[in-house]
Formats: structure tokens, C-alpha cells, sequence
């Protein structure tokens, strides 16, 4: 008797050569967009898969896990996993893969947009311009802040911080930047990156704060009253880390008196819900988790994604899979 095809199951559409590739090894459903936001959602559908490709919204619980009868691998449309308790699913023998790398400079990129969107106020610009309020090139419109000169704290000097460093270098920014553990010395002489000690050392000595750790106990909320209290007045803090990272009632908070300068943020609390008092925030930019949204780069994450399942389903060694987290 022929062997049943295996399941896997890719919880969005996504990029369609990706599918593709998959579709020639196994059996392949993929569900239709924002089909799978809480465990219940999962929990319905999982036992039929050996393989899931999840996206960074569905949450992959031990229960989830467990009701998992045939999961072999779950790979994440994301390099960021917190979605999913990895603990348990290495007690459960089942496979994590992520999608470092293929993202780095797209996402450094979407930091970098938000970084020049808010110094330069362009969002509030375009809208003046839009609501037809353009009367002549005014010595006093929309004055921004150089970024020539000023300091850009980074919190977390990963890979992506890294590349946001060397953009910054190319803007004449001098870069300081806390990390849980302090990066070589051949690292911060490369990039000129200057270690704080602490992150409310790096909030009082940031013009700009690039936020770029991963989601994890330790960062749950680590920009808090407190340290947005630190924050110079005029600085703008920026996030493409995980929303969670900040308290967004704080930040709120601090747009609206004027305690700090402007935000550029691209993810939240509460995905896809957008906290209040963000939305009508003065100088806040406010966009849909999209900075690593290239063409290119999302191709890139999903084929990792997609080998990482092969790679188990077909028994490959774990050495042939580099995004193995567990
Ligand atoms: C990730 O990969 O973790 C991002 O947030 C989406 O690119």
C-alpha cells in the first residue's frame, strides 16, 4: 500500500512559490488570512498536520502542542517565536524553526524609515498637504530633528540592531546601545557602538531609541513610565521589536504631554488591536508590523520556513537545518 502524502498546513496565504515548493512533497492546506488568532482556533485543526507553518500571531500553547497527535515541526513565519512555548514542545519532541537572517536588512530598513519618518514629521506633513493646506514653502513648517550629530540608543545589538548601527553610521549618528550581554570589542570598534550600562542610562543619553530586542520575561514592558520618564524631550523612540516591549498606555501618555518628542512604532500590546491613545497621538507614526515587508525578504522567510519542514518531514540531520531553535 502507498504511503499517505503528509500533512502540512500554512496558517495565511503566503507568498506563492513557497507553497509551491511545499505542495511537491506533501499535501498542503492553507487557510485563509486571520483565520487563527487564539488557542481554540488551533486546537480544532492541528491533529491532522505534520507539519504547521505558523505566522507570529498564532498562539502555539502546550495544549495546542499536545493536541498535536502527528506535529513533527512547526516553523515560524518570524524570526521572533514568543508565540510559541518551545519548552514544551521539546518535552513533546516536536521540532521549532524560526527565520533569522533573511530579514536582518529588510528590517533595519523599516526601523530606519520610521527613524527619518519622525525626526522629519513626514507623516504630518503629507496629511497638512493633503488636506490641501500647502500655501508656500514656510521657514518655520514642520521643523524635524537632525539626525546628523545626535545619539541613536539601541536596545538590543542582535543582528538587527547591528544593521540599523551601520545605517546610522551613514547619517553621521552616534551610536549607543544596552544589550543583555555586551557585544565584542570588534563589534562596537566597527559599528562605534558605545555601551551603557544600564537601559535607563541609554533612555536619558538617547536623542533617538531604537528598540530591537526579542520579546522575552525580561523585556515584557521594559520601556515603562519610568524610563519614558528618562527620555529627553525632544527624543522619539521607535519600535520593530514585539509590542509587549513597551507599556503602550505609558508611551501614550508621554506623546501626549509632551514628555517625549514622537514615536515611530510598527507593533503592538495587542495585535491588531492599536491602543487609543496612540492613534491620536501628535507625531506618532503609527504602521502594521510590516518592517520586514519586502518582496524579497518575505519570499526569503517563507522558503526557510518551508525547508525546515522538509528538512524534518523528509529526515534530513539537523545539521542541514540552520533555523532549528530546539
Ligand atoms: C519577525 O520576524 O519576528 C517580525 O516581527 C516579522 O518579520
Amino acid at each position: 500500500m502507498r504511503e499517505a502524502m503528509k500533512r502540512v498546513l500554512i496558517t495565511e496565504p503566503i507568498i506563492k512559490d513557497v507553497i509551491n515548493f511545499l505542495k511537491k512533497y506533501y499535501q498542503v492546506d492553507v487557510t485563509p488570512r486571520g483565520r487563527f488568532h487564539t488557542e481554540d482556533d488551533v486546537l480544532d485543526i492541528i491533529g491532522d498536520y505534520d507539519a504547521i507553518l505558523t505566522m507570529l500571531s498564532v498562539p502555539v500553547t502546550e495544549k495546542v502542542l499536545k493536541a498535536g497527535k502527528n506535529l513533527k515541526i512547526i516553523a515560524n513565519h518570524a524570526v521572533g517565536y514568543n508565540n510559541i512555548d518551545v519548552k514544551a514542545a521539546t518535552k513533546l519532541g516536536i521540532k521549532v524553526a524560526n527565520t533569522p537572517d533573511v530579514l536582518t536588512e529588510a528590517s533595519a530598513d523599516g526601523t530606519f524609515a520610521l527613524i527619518l519618518a519622525a525626526a522629519r514629521r513626514l507623516c504630518e506633513a503629507q496629511d497638512f498637504l493633503r488636506a490641501n493646506k500647502f500655501d508656500g514653502w514656510d521657514p518655520l513648517g514642520f521643523l524635524g530633528m537632525e539626525l546628523n550629530g545626535k545619539n541613536l540608543g539601541i536596545l538590543g545589538m542582535g543582528r538587527i540592531g547591528r544593521a540599523v548601527a551601520r545605517r546610522a553610521n551613514g547619517f553621521g549618528l552616534n551610536i549607543l546601545y544596552h544589550n543583555r550581554h555586551r557585544v565584542e570589542d570588534v563589534i562596537e570598534d566597527e559599528l562605534g557602538a558605545h555601551y551603557m550600562d544600564s537601559v535607563e542610562e541609554l533612555a536619558k543619553n538617547s536623542d533617538i531609541l531604537s528598540l530591537n530586542c526579542p520579546m522575552t520575561k525580561e523585556t515584557y514592558h521594559i520601556i515603562n513610565r519610568k524610563i519614558l520618564d528618562l527620555m529627553p524631550e525632544s527624543s522619539i523612540l521607535i519600535n520593530t521589536s514585539r509590542g509587549p516591549v513597551i507599556d503602550e498606555a505609558a508611551l501614550a501618555d508621554a506623546l501626549h504631554s509632551g514628555n517625549i518628542g514622537g514615536a515611530g512604532i510598527d507593533v503592538f500590546e495587542e495585535e491588531p488591536k492599536v491602543h487609543p491613545g496612540l492613534l491620536t497621538a501628535p507625531n506618532c507614526i503609527l504602521v502594521p508590523h510590516i518592517a520586514s515587508a519586502t518582496r524579497e525578504t518575505r519570499y526569503a522567510m517563507g522558503m526557510l520556513a518551508a525547508k525546515a519542514i522538509h528538512g524534518i518531514l523528509s529526515g534530513k540531520g539537523y545539521d542541514d537545518i540552520p533555523n532549528l531553535i530546539n
